[in-house]
């Protein structure tokens, strides 16, 4: 038997509303905020996530799920969804539209990781991006559509928001420098990775999780020593507004993210629900990437949260989550009470209940047992009798009270009895 690849699950029908109250919870919080829902491919030039992911990081150099296709063609499916979302402001003309864009997306995403609890080769994210607004009231926004999603799962005691700023280019420069002069005694002894970081992005030095070079990293230079005037302000102004929108955080200045398109604002909400991994979701600013996509640079924010993380942290709180079971199940005794039970299910499920029939021609005794494992509230009983009579037995589950229904009264009969 063919197994499914590893890193990858399955989502079986008897988890589907835990996923959908999940995605339903981020269209409706989404909404509320003004986004529209935006859907991008699957997959995209590798030069996209090159640039625009960055190719200091672990996805680019490490992750990426790429292949050359027929017409020999460099693919990727997508790591993250924040680069295809760019690129399609850029190609679609929005960037000349009305600002701000708000757009968020469901999507699956595509990572090449040693996979865990928690960790996906491919994993589903809710993320959400804001183009043209580089107030901080727009980082504000940002952060209290993911507050209002975490909180509306349940989760809002059980997660925490660890805020940093990395600064723009201009004083992550001189931050980077001081990570450097920081870092040289130690260089040698620190990994492979962190030695290529070294040069080329000495703040990923930060987020390493190897002990040998966490060492180090306790003790390293802030970030928030060095920001410049306007992005100490820029912080200063979005701490202020999150204080008074009631949104609890901790300053966190190793929080870098493991993306290079970040400046100023980078937040993490983290659980300890979960075990390792910790992060249910991330995000920031990110002002430079259409530029370094060669396109009219734009100021932007967004954040992704990992689907697949928050259901792991709703288990262990052993959350509810309402399932919708058939109000209706229909038993039939022989092909011809079969075919009318067939009719009435259409015309019940006409009027929008959920109806089940038998399909497997089971005896009457095994469908009332079927029937209670789905906790359907009514079964409609149709034999020989009935068929005759032109009226049916419908018996309420829960009340277990029983009786014969002409078959054209079913349905104002299921709706007065639900009423009551
Ligand atoms: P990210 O931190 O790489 O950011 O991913 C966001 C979230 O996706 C993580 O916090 C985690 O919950 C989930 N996640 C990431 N990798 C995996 C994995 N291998 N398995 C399961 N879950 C995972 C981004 O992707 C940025 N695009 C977020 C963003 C949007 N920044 C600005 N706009």
């Amino acid at each position: 038997m063919i197994r499914i690849p590893k890193g990858c699950k399955d989502m079986l029908p008897a988890e589907a509303h835990i996923w959908q109250a999940i995605e339903d919870e981020a269209r409706t919080a989404a909404e509320l905020y003004g986004f529209k829902e935006i859907r991008t491919p699957v997959f995209e030039h590798t030069e996209l996530f090159l640039r625009g992911v960055g190719d200091t990081t672990d996805i680019v150099n490490k992750e990426m799920y790429t292949f050359l296709d027929k017409g020999g063609r460099s693919i990727t499916l997508r790591p993250e969804g924040t680069a295809g979302v760019a690129r399609a402001f850029v190609e679609n003309g929005l960037q000349g539209g009305t600002l701000p864009f708000k757009a968020y997306y469901l999507i699956s995403a595509f990572r090449y990781e040693r996979p865990q609890a928690g960790r996906l080769r491919e994993f589903h994210q809710f993320g959400a991006e804001l183009y043209g607004a580089a107030s901080p009231s727009a980082d504000a926004e940002a952060i209290l559509l993911a507050a209002r999603f975490l909180n509306g799962l349940g989760l809002g005691d059980d997660v925490t928001l660890h805020l940093n700023s990395i600064g723009c280019k201009q004083c992550r420069a001189r931050y980077s420098e001081a990570l450097r002069d920081y870092f040289r005694p130690h260089i040698g002894e620190m990994c492979e990775d962190c030695r290529a970081r070294f040069e080329k992005n000495p703040l990923r030095i930060l987020d390493c999780k190897n002990d040998a070079c966490r060492k180090y990293t306790a003790d390293a230079p802030s970030m928030l020593d060095y920001l410049c005037d306007d992005c100490r302000a820029h912080f200063e102004t979005l701490k202020e507004l999150l204080t008074a929108a009631g949104v609890k955080f901790v300053v966190d200045p190793r929080i870098v993210r493991g993306l290079d398109y970040y400046s100023r604002t980078v937040f993490e909400f983290t659980t300890d629900l979960i075990g390792a991994q910790s992060t249910v979701l991330g995000g920031g600013r990110y002002d430079g990437l259409l530029e370094q996509m060669d396109a009219k640079p734009t100021p932007a924010v967004g954040f992704a949260a990992g689907i697949e993380r928050l259901i792991l942290a709703l288990q262990a709180l052993d959350a509810p989550f309402a399932d919708r079971v058939p109000d209706i199940y229909i038993a039939g005794m022989d092909a011809q009470s079969r075919r009318r039970g067939l009719l009435l299910a259409e015309e019940l499920r006409g009027r929008g209940y959920v109806v089940v029939c038998d399909l497997m021609e089971r005896s009457l005794k095994a469908q009332f047992k079927y029937a209670d494992k789905l906790y359907a509230s009514f079964v409609i009983t149709i034999g020989e009798s009935e068929l005759e009579e032109g009226a049916a037995e419908v018996r309420n589950m829960f009340g277990s009270t029983s009786e014969r229904v002409k078959f054209e009264d079913i349905a104002q009969y299921i709706k007065n009895y639900r009423r009551n």
